[in-house]
C-alpha cells in the first residue's frame, strides 16, 4: 500500500471506531461485540506503531475517544476541590512565606512548619465514607461538581472499603491522587500517551470490569468535608491515613524554613526519575490547621499551600516563523513557530515569546537555534538563543505597528503606577470591531471559568465564527442548529448535545456573568467582588445610565485601574447591547449573600493604624466572615471605624465630626465573639 492509501485505510478505521463509541457510550447500544471492537482498537494502534504520520485525536491512543460523560451522574462536592497555586523557584516560595506572615501577621522570623508531599501526576478523587463506610466516590469534576464513579473506584485494592479505627470521623471525604504505576504502565497491551492519561481512560470506563484490567493505586493526602476530625495539623492527618488503612506517600516531610523546602526538593528531583511513580514537583502546606483556617482562600487556590513544581525539560531545536496573535484584551503575543520536538514525551511546535519587550531583549530571530523549555502545563517558552548558530543572513524581528487583523494602529500603554510603559503592545480597537479579539471573547466567554459550555471548544468557536453564525455572545444562544446539522463532523445527535449543553448553561449566576464578558482586568476574582456589591445584574447594567462609576472604588479590592476597565466598557455602545441582548435570553441569578445574618450584618468598617497580630487582609475577611463590609474611605456611611496603632490623623478627625463610632481591636473581636 503506498502512502495514500494507508491513511485511507487508517481513516476509515477511526471513522468506524467514531461510529462505535458513539453507539456505546452516547446510546448505549454496543453495534458489536466487545472482540470485534477489540480488534479494531488493536488494528488502529498497530498502524499507528507502524507509520508514524498517522494520528487521530480520535484514535484509542488519545483519552478524548473513551471520554463516557454522559455515563456518569453529577455530584456536588460538599466542600469544593480546590487547586494549587505555582512556584518555580526560591523567590517564589520566599514570597509565599512572606505572604502567609504578612497575612497573619507573624514576626518576620516566624518558623512555619510545611507539610512538604510530592506531587503525584495523576487523577485526584474524593471519596466519602459514612460511618466507616466507602460511601460515594467523585472525580473532580470543575471542583465543585464531580462524577459519580463510586463503582470503578471501588475496584481499587488500595482504597479500604471499611474501616472499624475508633477515631475514624462519622463522616469524611477523603481526598487523593489515583494513578498508575510506571512499570505497570510499561505492562499495559493498550497504548497511552502516558501514565496520566492511563489512569484517567482507566477510571473512566463506563464498566468497572474495564477499570478493574488496569491496575490503579492511590495515594491520599487530604479531606474535604468532615464530622468528627480530631486531628489539629496536616502531618498527624498523614499518620492517620495510614493508620486508617490509606497509603501515602512515603517521601512525604515535615519542614521549616525556605532553605531547608529547597534542600528537599533538589533531593527529591534526584529521586525522580528512579520513583515508580510520576511526580511533577512538590506541594508545600502550611502543617497546623488552625493557621490553614486563618488563612483561608483566593478564589479557588488555598492561601496556605503551593505546589513547587521540578523543572522542566529542555530541547534544541529552530525558528522556522514567528507569528504574532491577538488575544482578547488586544494584546500582540509573539509566537515563535519550532521544527517539531519532542520535549518529555510531548511534541512542540509552538513556543511563547511573550511579548515584544521580551523578543527584543534576547533578540530573537527567525532562523535562530534556540533551547526550548516545557515545564508541566505551562506553555513552552525559549531560554536562550544559539548565536553561534545564527544565519548570516537573518534579520532582527520588526514588530508590527498595525494589528495584523484589523489593520488598526497598536499601542504601548502608559502604566501610571509604575511610571513605565507597558511591556506588552495591544491592537488599540480593543473590542468587537477586530475579528481576531472578538473571536478570542468568544471563547472566553464559553470557558470553564464563564459560562462553561460542555462541547463548545475554542475550535467549534472559531469554525461558527468563520461561517458568521455567531459573532456576538448572544448569538450562542440562537444558533441556527439546522444549518449546523448540515456541516460536516456534526449530525443529530451532536447538535442535540449542543443544543442540550448551551441550553442547560442559560441559567447562571451573577458571577460568573460578569466574568465570561471579559471586561479587562475582571479577573474571577474581581467578578465576585462586582458581584457582591450590585448583588443583581439590573444594578450592574444601571451603570451605563448613572455613570457612577467613582463609586466601585469603595469596593474593597477594586482598584482605578479596574474602575476605568470597566467605564471604558460600559462606554462601548456594542457592550451595552450585549448586555441588553443577554438579558433577553439569560436567567442571571442574583448574588446570593451567603451568611444572610452574620453578628455584623450590613455594618460598614474601616480600618486605621497597625492592629496586633491581625494584618488588614485577615480582618478583612473576618468582618466579611460576619457578613460586614469594608469601605475605603470615612464617610457619613461609615459604621464603624477600627483603629490600631497610630492611625490617620484625618481618618480619626474626620470620624469624630461625623460622630462615626471609634473602636479599637479588642471591642472589635468583641462584636465577633472572639477574644484573641
Ligand atoms: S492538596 C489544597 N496534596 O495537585 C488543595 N494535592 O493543583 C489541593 N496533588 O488537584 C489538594 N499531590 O490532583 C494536594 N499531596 C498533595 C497532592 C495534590 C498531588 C494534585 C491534586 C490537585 C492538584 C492541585
Amino acid at each position: 500500500m503506498n502512502k495514500k492509501e494507508i491513511l485511507f485505510d487508517y481513516k476509515k478505521k477511526i471513522e468506524k471506531f467514531k461510529h462505535l463509541n458513539k453507539a456505546y457510550y452516547d446510546d448505549s447500544d454496543p453495534k458489536v461485540s466487545d472482540g470485534e471492537y477489540d480488534d479494531l482498537k488493536k488494528k488502529i494502534l498497530k498502524l499507528e506503531n507502524e507509520y508514524n504520520f498517522l494520528k487521530s485525536k480520535f484514535s484509542p491512543s488519545n483519552i478524548v475517544g473513551f471520554k463516557p460523560s454522559k455515563n456518569f451522574k453529577k455530584s456536588l462536592h460538599k466542600v469544593p476541590m480546590l487547586s494549587l497555586g505555582n512556584a518555580f523557584n526560591e523567590e517564589d516560595l520566599v514570597n509565599f512565606e512572606k505572604k502567609i506572615i504578612n497575612f497573619l501577621s507573624l514576626h518576620k522570623n516566624y518558623e512555619i512548619f510545611y507539610s512538604a508531599e510530592p506531587k503525584i501526576d495523576g487523577i485526584s478523587a474524593s471519596l466519602t465514607f459514612k460511618k466507616g463506610k466507602f460511601y460515594k466516590g467523585l472525580s473532580r469534576g470543575d471542583g465543585k461538581e464531580g462524577e459519580d464513579i463510586t463503582e470503578n473506584l471501588s475496584t481499587i485494592s488500595d482504597i479500604p472499603k471499611t474501616i472499624l479505627s475508633e477515631d475514624f470521623p462519622d463522616e469524611i471525604d477523603i481526598r487523593g491522587e489515583v494513578f498508575i504505576q510506571n512499570s505497570d504502565f510499561k505492562n499495559l497491551n493498550e497504548k497511552f500517551a502516558n501514565p496520566r492519561n492511563a489512569a484517567s481512560g482507566s477510571l473512566r470506563q463506563k464498566n468497572p470490569k474495564d477499570t478493574k484490567k488496569i491496575p490503579l493505586k492511590f495515594i491520599a493526602y487530604t479531606y474535604g468535608y468532615e464530622k468528627g476530625l480530631s486531628v489539629n495539623d496536616q502531618f498527624n492527618f498523614l499518620k492517620k491515613l495510614n493508620e486508617w488503612g490509606f497509603q501515602t506517600n512515603p517521601l512525604n516531610k515535615l519542614i521549616s524554613g525556605v532553605k531547608n523546602l529547597l534542600k528537599n526538593y533538589i533531593e527529591v528531583e534526584k529521586k525522580r526519575a528512579n520513583l515508580d511513580f510520576d511526580i511533577d514537583g512538590i506541594v508545600y502546606k502550611v502543617n497546623e490547621f488552625s493557621l490553614q483556617k486563618r488563612l483561608g482562600n483566593v478564589a479557588n487556590a488555598p492561601r496556605w499551600a503551593i505546589a513547587h513544581k521540578f523543572s522542566s525539560n529542555k530541547a534544541i531545536s529552530e525558528i522556522l516563523d514567528i507569528e504574532v496573535q491577538i488575544g482578547r484584551t488586544g494584546a500582540l503575543t509573539p509566537v515563535a513557530k519550532i521544527k517539531p520536538i519532542n520535549i518529555g514525551g510531548v511534541m512542540v511546535s509552538n513556543a511563547t515569546l511573550h511579548n515584544e519587550d521580551e523578543i527584543n531583549r534576547k533578540d530573537i530571530r527567525v532562523g535562530d537555534t534556540v533551547v526550548i523549555e516545557r515545564a508541566g502545563d505551562v506553555i513552552p517558552h525559549i531560554i536562550s538563543v544559539d548565536i553561534k548558530k545564527r544565519p548570516r543572513n537573518s534579520f532582527k524581528f520588526k514588530f508590527p505597528t498595525k494589528c495584523p487583523s484589523c489593520g488598526s494602529k497598536t499601542i504601548k500603554e502608559f502604566n501610571t503606577t509604575t511610571k513605565k510603559f507597558d511591556a506588552v503592545r495591544r491592537c488599540s480597537s480593543e473590542g468587537y470591531d477586530c475579528n481576531k479579539i472578538s473571536v478570542e471573547k468568544l471563547k472566553h466567554f464559553v470557558s470553564k471559568d464563564a459560562f462553561n459550555i460542555e462541547g463548545f471548544g475554542k475550535k467549534i468557536v472559531e469554525g461558527f465564527w468563520k461561517i458568521k453564525l455567531i459573532k456576538y455572545p448572544q448569538d450562542i444562544f440562537k444558533l441556527n442548529y439546522e444549518k449546523i446539522e448540515n456541516l460536516e463532523g456534526w449530525g443529530k445527535l451532536s447538535v442535540e448535545n449542543l443544543k442540550y449543553s448551551i441550553n442547560e448553561k442559560k441559567n447562571i449566576s451573577f458571577e460568573r456573568f460578569i466574568f465570561s464578558l471579559g471586561i479587562r482586568h475582571i479577573g474571577l476574582e474581581n467578578a465576585k467582588l462586582l458581584s457582591k456589591h450590585f448583588i443583581s445584574f439590573t444594578n450592574f447594567k444601571n451603570l451605563s445610565n448613572e455613570k457612577k462609576f467613582d463609586e466601585l472604588l469603595n469596593i474593597d479590592g477594586i482598584g482605578e485601574t479596574q474602575v476605568n476597565s470597566i467605564k471604558n466598557f460600559f462606554l462601548n455602545n456594542t457592550n451595552i447591547k450585549i448586555l441588553n441582548e443577554l438579558e433577553k435570553v439569560l436567567i442571571i441569578k442574583n448574588a446570593d449573600i451567603q451568611k444572610k445574618n452574620g453578628r455584623l450584618k450590613g455594618k460598614t468598617f474601616l480600618v486605621t493604624g497597625k492592629l496586633n497580630g491581625i494584618s488588614r487582609a485577615e480582618i478583612k475577611s473576618l468582618i466579611e466572615e460576619n457578613t460586614g463590609i469594608t469601605v475605603s474611605s470615612v464617610s457619613k456611611k461609615l459604621d464603624y471605624l477600627i483603629i490600631g496603632e497610630k492611625p490617620t490623623k484625618r481618618k480619626l478627625d474626620n470620624a469624630k465630626e461625623l460622630k462615626i463610632k471609634i473602636i479599637d481591636q479588642k471591642e472589635f473581636l468583641k462584636l465577633i465573639n472572639k477574644t484573641s
